[in-house]
């Protein structure tokens, strides 16, 4: 069985299309979205949320989680970085985990091929 690695992907929800977007281009198959709120090491100061100074410590996000196989990390990682990125406080997080397992439920598959189009 192939590796399979979780990346989740933390950024600004007026960059969701344009990430999403990005992530289909690569090939990425699944992702579940979220809405959030969180902060980062700035602790939420000075972060800009719909044209306003954000001042308290929780400032909307939204979390997209994919789980990819085939699809090279380092090429998610790349585009996640190229469609999120302003250079402003508050662009986000992406955090990679080794995951262990996966199970499609309709069928029983586990593992790499849960993931994969068989086409
Ligand atoms: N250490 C962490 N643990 C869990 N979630 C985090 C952590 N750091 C950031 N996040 C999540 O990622 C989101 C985006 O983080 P953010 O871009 O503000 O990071 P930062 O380190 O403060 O960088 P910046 O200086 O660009 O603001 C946060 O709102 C939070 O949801
Ligand atoms: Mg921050």
């Amino acid at each position: 069985m192939r590796k399979l690695t979780k990346i989740d992907i933390i950024t600004r929800p007026e960059k969701l299309e344009e990430l999403k977007d990005a992530l289909n281009a690569i090939g990425v198959a699944g992702m579940t979205v979220t809405q959030v709120y969180g902060c980062g090491l700035s602790k939420g100061h000075k972060e800009v949320y719909r044209g306003r100074e954000v001042t308290i410590n929780l400032v909307p996000k939204v979390k997209v989680e994919t789980v990819v196989c085939e699809v090279p990390v380092e090429k998610v990682l790349e585009a996640a970085k190229q469609a999120c990125f302003t250079g402003q406080i508050g662009d986000g997080k992406i955090f990679v985990y080794s995951l262990e397992n996966a199970v499609r439920i309709r069928t029983g598959e586990e593992g790499d091929i849960a993931i994969i189009d068989p086409e």
